[in-house]
């Protein structure tokens, strides 16, 4: 009879992204042939466990190959369930189930198959992709390969003659090889994988869960360059914003959470998503009634549209978007989100200065003179003052939060040339830079008994002082 065995429980797994952005990484899958173990199904009684170890997806490098006939009972075979479980060493799968690897244990876990086809999982920060469908080797086939293999590398073992016969009879390793670039052949692209969400995601058919499922998904994929903008040219943006505006908050939510990934540091997403009208339905998100998780998405997508991108800033004002911050500042139960709306104005006016001081010490070119012109045309600060900013930021200095009271001098310090005089008939500012010297003062002694000279207290008490001293100068 013979039994076929699935190489479904082969483990793939994507190289996670180490650092967010590198536009240098294409296609990433990587094959890791982690382990795999069968079973030699032609008789249940007396099972083979063969193993085929190594380290990386490159025959060439396997490091070592075993071959054993195991005494059937010596061997543990495995009984998946539908629930993952961690596989130990030595057990054998039966053929079908699904293993994967665990990235943060480094251990593989198993459990019955039901679904067909690759499947791209993620359980909190881990990942990876699961091969559900993939040609069958027969055991016998495998088998003989390996024997081959292992004739190969060990030239102690076995005789010229049983060489001879190994060769004439069994597969060469470079069909095994071939097989296994079949393998590599079903494993999805990146490209692929956004193509089946965004079809997913665009189907009529699909429920909301399916939906919210297709562009989390997706957010994951985005954050490298290349994906972002093939996702551009395969039409999902022009989905995403869409789904800005859908009926479900859920997907509103994502949707936001997408764009936002999508656009970091990512210039010519930046235009398409600026271009598509995302920051009009972004805004109109944050001046309108939504439940603070979509704000809070939505927030970072505006925060992610704007930076570096003073196309986006000069928009973003056009559109009121400084007003709309503003409302959104003082509406009660917003609180959570008031320092990421000052991180968003601080950004925007550092961002200005750093790179009109740039100029000062670098030989003019074209581009910087771009620039420069863009970031003239952003004409933040004025606005920012016309809609009372330099009354609301002071606001934030009663935070029992120290990062928000860091945050909030900053930004007050960013805006002293315009706001000065209004700080000055501001009694409330005055009371709380005193009670916060004396606070962070403190602090800042406590600091340095345990020896932390320019400790985190001592860089606020230095902003607080900076602030009395400059509000004073004329
Ligand atoms: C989404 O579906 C519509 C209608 O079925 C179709 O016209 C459009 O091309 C699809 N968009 C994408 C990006 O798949
Ligand atoms: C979405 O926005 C467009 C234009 O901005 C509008 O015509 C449409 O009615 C909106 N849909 C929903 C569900 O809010």
């Amino acid at each position: 009879m013979r039994m076929t065995f699935s190489l479904s429980n082969i483990m793939m797994t994507r190289r996670i992204m180490q650092s967010k952005r590198s536009s240098s990484i294409g296609v990433t899958i990587t094959l890791w042939l982690f382990g795999l173990h069968l079973i030699c199904a032609h008789n249940v009684k007396s099972p083979t466990a063969l193993t085929i170890k190594e380290d990386s997806g490159d025959l060439n490098q396997v490091e070592e190959t075993q071959l054993e006939d195991e005494d059937p009972e010596d061997l543990e075979v495995f009984h998946p369930t539908n629930n993952w479980q961690t596989l130990r060493p030595g057990q054998a799968v039966p053929a079908g189930s699904h293993v994967r690897l665990n990235l943060q244990t480094g251990q593989r876990e198993v459990k019955l198959g039901e679904e067909e086809g690759l499947k791209y999982w993620r359980d909190g920060n881990r990942q990876g992709m699961m091969n559900m469908q993939a040609p069958s080797f027969t055991a016998q086939e495998l088998k003989e390969a390996l024997k081959y293999f292992k004739e190969g590398t060990d030239d102690s073992s076995g005789t010229k003659q049983d060489e001879e016969e190994v060769r004439a009879k069994f597969r060469p390793i470079e069909e095994l090889k071939k097989d296994m670039k079949a393998l590599d052949m079903l494993i999805e692209t990146d490209v692929q994988v956004m193509k089946r969400l965004l079809t997913q995601f665009n189907d009529s058919k699909s429920t909301s869960e399916e939906k919210v499922a297709a562009l989390l998904d997706l957010e994951y994929l985005v954050h490298q360059v290349d994906n972002a903008q093939n996702m551009v040219s395969m039409g999902g943006m022009h989905l995403v914003i869409n789904a800005l505006n859908s009926t479900d908050v859920r997907l509103q939510e994502s949707a936001a959470f997408v764009l936002g990934s999508a656009v970091s540091s990512n210039p010519s997403v930046q235009v398409e998503a600026v271009e598509g009208g995302g920051l009009q339905k972004l805004l109109t998100l944050l001046a309108t009634q939504r439940p603070m998780a979509v704000k809070k998405k939505v927030l970072f997508a505006v925060a992610s549209l704007l930076r570096h991108f003073p196309f986006a800033q000069s928009h973003f004002l056009k559109l009121g978007g400084g007003q709309v911050l503003a409302e959104l500042f003082q509406t009660p139960g917003a609180e959570a989100l008031r320092v990421r709306i000052i991180t968003v104005l601080y950004d925007m006016i550092v961002e200005k200065e750093l790179i009109s001081q740039a100029g000062l010490d670098l030989i003019p070119d074209s581009t910087h003179q771009e620039r420069l012109r863009q970031y003239a045309e952003v004409s933040l600060l004025p606005v920012l003052v016309e809609q009372g900013w330099c009354s609301l930021v002071p606001e934030l200095l009663a935070s029992s939060e120290h990062d928000w009271v860091e945050k909030a001098l900053r930004t007050l310090l960013a805006m002293m040339a315009q706001c000065q005089t209004q700080y000055k008939q501001n009694p409330t500012l005055m009371a709380s830079l005193n009670e916060l010297h004396k606070q962070y003062k403190e602090l800042a002694l406590t600091e340095q008994d345990i020896g932390e000279q320019d400790g985190y207290f001592g860089e606020i008490l230095a902003l607080v002082d900076s602030m009395v001293v400059k509000m004073q100068h004329v």
